[in-house]
């Protein structure tokens, strides 16, 4: 596989060892060591998505610090629908004490997380939907800023792809950086052998996904919002601070990260032009805030 970055890296932490060279190179190599990465597997059965992640868990290895979670494994609550998480706080959740928590700590743990996911009837199984809107307070409340998603799905036939922008979408709402993601073959039955020329295209595949993930991961810029990220939190703070709907929980949010104040959710410098629009976009959500 063409790990490039990966392979030059291993070089130079070899040059180190061998060498003994000075403290500066040795704590470059530890940032490189110490980025980490999360696999959440999202398959119902010990299956292809297992072997995958497996797999994937091999090739990063010695790069990254690694975490796997089977999501089968852990006890998640259905979520009842009751909204408390989104007007009165997440605290407040009468779910609280199963393992979603685990699993959104994990997350923050992660500078990068990949999830594989099987293709179920066209979209995501109940197991990661559940979990999905189990946190479905970070669409109000995102925190997964700096972080690097990369979507693996497995799939018998037909409509990976879509499966991947919807896990990105969700993803990109609660703050972390999309990586486009990648569709590999799985099957339904786990005692057929996938032939020889399957394998090699499923790792050329997955290879091309990690690769795209490595680079993004080890982006030492921080990213520019889009366009579209821009105005989606200028609407968003503008309704929250003005808004007689707005939900306590996000007005106390904003209002301690001081987010009605900063030109974005994180610190990142807008061009002039970006500014203008920016406060063109805040008077225009207000007006139509005080307006409803
Ligand atoms: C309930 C169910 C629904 C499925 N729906 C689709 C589908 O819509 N499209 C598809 O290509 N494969 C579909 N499959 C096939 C799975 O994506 C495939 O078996 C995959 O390998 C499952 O991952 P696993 O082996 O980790 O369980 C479905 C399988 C199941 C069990």
């Amino acid at each position: 596989m063409d790990f490039m970055c990966i392979k030059i890296k291993k070089i130079i932490k070899q040059f180190v060892e061998e060498t003994k060279l000075g403290k500066e190179i040795e704590l470059n190599i530890e940032e490189w060591k110490m980025k980490k990465i999360l696999i959440i597997e999202a398959s119902p059965r010990n299956g292809y998505c297992k072997a995958i992640s497996d797999d994937i868990l091999k090739q990063l290895g010695d790069i990254y610090e690694l975490d796997l979670i089977s999501l089968r494994d852990l006890n998640i609550d259905s979520c009842t629908g009751c909204s408390i998480c989104l007007f009165a706080g997440s605290s407040k959740c009468p779910l609280r004490n199963d393992d979603v928590i685990i699993v959104l700590e994990k997350m923050m743990w992660a500078d990068g997380i990949i999830f594989v996911v099987p293709n179920y009837s066209l979209g995501v199984p109940a197991l990661l939907k559940n979990l999905f809107d189990r946190l479905a307070y970070l669409f109000h409340r995102p925190r997964l800023f700096h972080k690097v998603i990369l979507p693996v799905i497995v799939q018998g036939v037909i409509g990976g792809k879509k499966i991947a922008d919807y896990i990105n979408k969700v993803m990109g709402y609660w703050g972390m950086n999309p990586v486009k993601g990648v569709v590999v073959t799985g099957g339904v039955y786990l005692n057929k052998e996938k032939s020889s020329q399957l394998i090699q295209k499923d790792k050329h595949t997955i290879g091309v996904g990690l690769k795209r993930f490595s680079q993004e991961i080890n982006r030492t810029k921080v990213k520019s919002p889009s366009n579209l990220s821009l105005i989606v939190f200028r609407m968003a703070r503008t309704s929250i601070k003005y808004g007689e709907d707005a939900l306590p929980p996000d007005k106390a949010y904003y209002q301690k990260l001081g987010w009605f104040e900063s030109n974005y959710y994180y610190d990142v410098k807008l061009n002039p032009f970006r500014k203008i629009v920016g406060i063109c976009i805040d008077k225009i959500a207000k007006r139509m805030v005080m307006k409803v």
